[in-house]
């Protein structure tokens, strides 16, 4: 199943990612800077995007490299990167790639992948891919650290998610025109475990021409011990399970499953 992020095919959302106020104030920016102080060594960071990320780790100090299926993406990230301390070549890198099968030339003390990226691969094959392309990119006891949401049973199947929500207050963008953003889901698929999401952009020009722009993509959900197999079987061990950033335990009404996994094993 080739179900890509339509992030590739779709420039508005590179355009506008950072304009996001629940992206800016997405509380994860902290815990990601922690982990990639404590690995002494190069790091890399998976589904990359604008470099939300990968950038403020950068300016600490770290090497990182950043990969990442959309050129548009990358783009954004590229002309970030321009204007902040530790950009040269030496410290980041960007690659333009899919994380479900990839080589690189480095070996990596870390690989993170924030933002429900992994949840962008719906099929098997893809995830272990991916997982499998990690564990021969870090070295021996690296850390792999990322998050997925936390499965609310009752709420991810209910119909009434078709429904427009809005996700932010119309605001005026520093070009001058307006934005308002719904999300929905668009059809819900139990068995495979995933929905198809849809991001709905409403964007008004200063002379009031209207566009209604949709981002959709499918989005896989896991569940636990789901997760801990998949990261058995690519040589991974689940060394600690976080309900949320602040690195509180998983608990039942937890928003995010926060996986640190340390490879054991060659695949
Ligand atoms: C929700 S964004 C997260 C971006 C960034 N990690 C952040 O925290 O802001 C998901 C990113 O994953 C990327 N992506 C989706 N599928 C991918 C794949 N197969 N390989 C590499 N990147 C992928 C998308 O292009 C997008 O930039």
């Amino acid at each position: 199943m080739d179900l890509r992020a339509s992030y590739t095919d779709n420039p508005v959302t590179a355009e506008l990612y950072d304009l996001f106020p629940a992206y800016i104030h997405r509380p994860d920016t902290d815990f990601y800077l922690r982990s990639a102080a404590a690995s002494a060594g190069r790091i890399l960071d998976l589904g990359c995007g604008t470099g939300r990320i990968l950038l403020p780790i950068a300016e600490q100090g770290c090497q990182i490299t950043g990969l990442d299926l959309s050129e548009y993406m990358l783009s954004k990230c590229r002309q970030k990167l321009k204007s902040i301390a530790n950009s040269s070549t030496d410290h980041v890198q960007l690659v333009q790639g899919d994380m479900t099968n990839f080589k690189l030339d480095n070996t990596f003390k870390l690989a993170i992948i924030p933002f429900h990226a992994f949840q962008h691969l719906i099929g098997i094959a893809h995830q272990l891919g991916c997982l499998s392309s990690i564990n021969r990119h870090l070295v021996m006891k690296a850390k792999l650290i990322f998050d997925v949401f936390y499965v609310d049973f009752r709420i991810i199947n209910d119909p009434r998610l078709s429904d427009e929500v809005e996700d932010f207050e119309e605001y005026e963008l520093p070009d001058g025109r307006r934005i308002r953003r719904t999300h929905r889901v668009a059809g819900f698929h139990p068995t495979e475990q995933y929905n198809d999401v849809e991001m709905i952009y409403y964007l008004t020009n200063p002379d009031g021409k209207a566009k209604r722009i949709v981002h959709a993509f499918p989005m896989r959900y896991f569940f636990r011990y789901e997760m801990e197999h998949l990261l058995e079987r690519c040589g991974f061990r689940v060394i600690e399970l976080y309900g949320n950033f602040d690195e509180s335990p998983l608990v039942h009404d937890s928003p995010e499953m926060i996986f640190i996994a340390e490879k054991y094993k060659e695949v």
